[in-house]
């Protein structure tokens, strides 16, 4: 089988759960991983489409949110940038994927660490756009913590990421129902 995760990452946490995410996918077969520029939308070929981004304002990320999130980093010589963050927006390359007539997929994203009624988590609305455009998803909308804005991701996230790869790919593998 083949899985793909596709991340959008302004400051790099987003980039380092897809990293972890396709390591504990790796019993699957063959995983790519790879940022919003690397991975077209019009290119995925695969048997599980794994979708991650940061939250922004309650969602998904915006054009003026990206550009503010660049703006702060400008601001912050502490704050470094993605090597990816210049790569396109979920919203996006989310609009140009094609039909995936039911191909398998799964959503996260990255937020601060506080409930999610104050948070908000953009998992859910591109868990809402992955179904939209007819995956099928193979897990609930999962959401990776940061400490503060900027990061790091607090204690135990990116183990938390491997194995929220690994229990995807046993999902796949034993042909598991989708969620609804
Ligand atoms: C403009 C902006 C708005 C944000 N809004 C939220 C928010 O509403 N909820 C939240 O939990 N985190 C928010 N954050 C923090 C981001 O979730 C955090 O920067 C992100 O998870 C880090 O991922 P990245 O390193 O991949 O960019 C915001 C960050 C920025 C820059």
């Amino acid at each position: 089988m083949r899985a793909v995760v596709v991340f959008e990452s302004m400051y790099g946490n987003t980039h380092a759960v897809a990293d972890e995410i396709a390591t504990g996918l790796a019993g699957l077969g063959e995983v790519v991983v790879g940022s919003t520029d690397q991975i077209p939308p019009t290119a995925f070929d695969g048997d599980l489409l794994v979708v991650g981004g940061p939250t922004h304002v309650h969602g998904m990320s915006s054009k003026s949110s990206r550009h503010a999130a660049a703006e702060a980093a400008e601001a912050d010589p502490e704050l470094d940038l993605d090597e990816n963050a210049n790569a396109p927006g979920l919203r996006s390359w989310l609009k140009q994927l094609p039909d995936g007539k039911g191909t398998a997929a799964a959503a996260y994203d990255t937020r601060i660490n506080q409930p999610t009624l104050i948070t908000g988590a953009a998992a859910k609305g591109i868990a809402k756009r992955l179904r939209r455009h007819g995956y099928a998803l193979a897990g609930d909308p999962m959401s990776f913590l940061v400490a503060d804005s900027g990061g790091p991701l607090i204690e135990g996230e990116l183990e938390r990421a491997r194995a929220w790869g690994e229990h995807l790919a046993t999902r796949l593998a034993a042909g598991a129902p989708v969620v609804e």
